[in-house]
């Protein structure tokens, strides 16, 4: 006879987070997540480095650490630091770096570093699910700031940061991805970053800067990180190597002044970053980065045109957008009657997912009809193709668009 199976239920501690869904596979087409382009993967450059790397130094491996310190592989955090002068105009030093799990454990530590239960933020009000569920789960109050083409509102913002002062409650970081919005695409102009460090200094609020899609801008201008202009260390940076190279890798890094990298070093338990990636990730990028990552913005491009064409044409105007200034997502606006959350659902079962617009915002109202598309990871075809049944769908359960490319909607 098997025995009854055990039941872990009852020693649960409270407080713990629902249980994850088991996951299901990637939809047939797949417009969701930060997933990139398969395609673009450097894959041979990656295996010639991984190969290099381990022959040359392999048995460094026997070493938590590779024999490097807990902040992470020196030699990928001296590619970065050169980068980040070249890219961003950031002055740092190795020892200013820390290697981490993917920009999520970035965000997981300088919230473990800085927020308690009923602390207030300020968050653009368009912002990254990840870090707005984060926020939600820490019981922490996230004030939206509404975006306009430059990103995050400075009227908004000073508003709010004299309304919280008035009410006596001092907000813990300000929250930015200033260099290709998540999820509006738009990049924050040098002369609004400093309006932005002006606020953050006079009410003694540090910017929390998450840069993570600021290789991937179609015209290749990137403005000087937020970090590089800060004047009295009110500034932590995050990057991420999954964008410019692959999400699957987990790697991230943090910039930040010691005060704050010893405080989320002491945090971060798991004995290191995985030291193969890392090494990997410095082998390849130190001789390729430059080249991959403009071949790998053209192809972006490319998918966001073939998008862009597959809305119009389906969609027509019902579906409304501004062209994103690089990255990996399209931020769409479809008629008020259209409720995303319920869209979402209905395209699913016809093999199509999406990104509802209340799970990437602090207006739940605002973002209604509103839903974020990636474009990377599906091909040309999948886009054409998947955009054509969103719109059947979106046509059955809201009436519109009323008339696609060549079927006029029953009335
Ligand atoms: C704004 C932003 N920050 C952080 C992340 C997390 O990225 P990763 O942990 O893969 O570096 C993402 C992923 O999509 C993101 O969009």
């Amino acid at each position: 006879m098997t025995p009854a199976q055990f039941d872990f239920a009852p020693l649960l501690p409270a407080g713990l987070p629902p249980p994850a869904a088991k996951w299901t596979g990637l939809a047939k087409f797949s417009f969701v997540g930060g997933n990139n382009d398969p395609e673009q993967v450097p894959v041979e450059g990656l295996i010639e480095a991984v190969e290099a790397v381990l022959r040359r130094e392999g048995r460094t491996l026997a070493t938590y650490g590779l024999a490097n310190g807990p902040q992470g592989y020196l030699r990928l955090r001296e590619f970065l630091r050169l980068k980040l002068k070249r890219d961003a105009g950031i002055d740092c030093s190795a020892d200013d770096l820390l290697i981490v799990s993917g920009s999520l454990q970035a965000l997981d530590l300088v919230n473990q570093t800085l927020l308690a239960r009923g602390d207030t933020v300020i968050v653009e009000q368009e912002s990254y699910q990840g870090a707005l569920s984060r926020l939600t789960r820490l019981g922490v109050n996230a004030v939206g700031i509404p975006l306009d083409h430059e990103g995050m509102r400075m009227d908004a913002l000073a508003s709010t940061l004299a309304d919280l002062k008035q009410r006596g409650i001092q907000p813990k970081y300000i929250y930015t991805i200033p260099t290709v919005q998540n999820p509006t695409g738009t990049i924050m102009p040098e002369a609004r970053r400093a309006e932005l460090l002006n606020l953050s200094e006079t009410y003694g609020v540090p910017v929390f800067e998450d840069d993570c899609y600021a290789d991937l801008i179609w015209d290749g201008r990137r403005p000087p990180a937020i970090y590089s202009m800060g004047r009295n260390g009110g500034v932590i940076h995050i990057g991420s190597f999954s964008k410019s190279i692959a999400p699957a890798l987990r790697v991230g890094f943090i910039v930040a002044p010691w005060a704050m990298l010893s405080r989320m070093l002491a945090l971060k338990s798991d004995a290191g970053t995985g030291a193969l990636e890392q090494m990997v990730l410095a082998e390849y990028c130190a001789p390729h980065f430059a080249t991959h990552v403009p071949k790998l913005t053209r192809g972006l491009r490319a998918k966001l045109d073939t998008l862009m064409e597959a809305l119009n044409e389906q969609f027509g105007t019902a579906a409304e957008f501004e062209i994103p200034a690089g990255g990996i997502f399209l931020w769409v606006k479809l008629p008020d009657q259209v409720d995303t959350l319920k869209l979402y659902q209905a395209a699913l079962a016809a093999g199509v997912s999406i990104n509802p617009g209340p799970e990437w915002s602090t207006d739940k109202a605002h973002s209604k009809s509103r839903l974020r598309l990636c474009f990377a990871n599906p091909s040309h075809d999948q886009i054409r193709e998947g955009v054509a049944v969103l719109a059947d769908v979106c046509r059955r359960e809201f009436g519109v668009p009323t008339r696609s490319a060549n079927v006029e909607a029953r009335a």
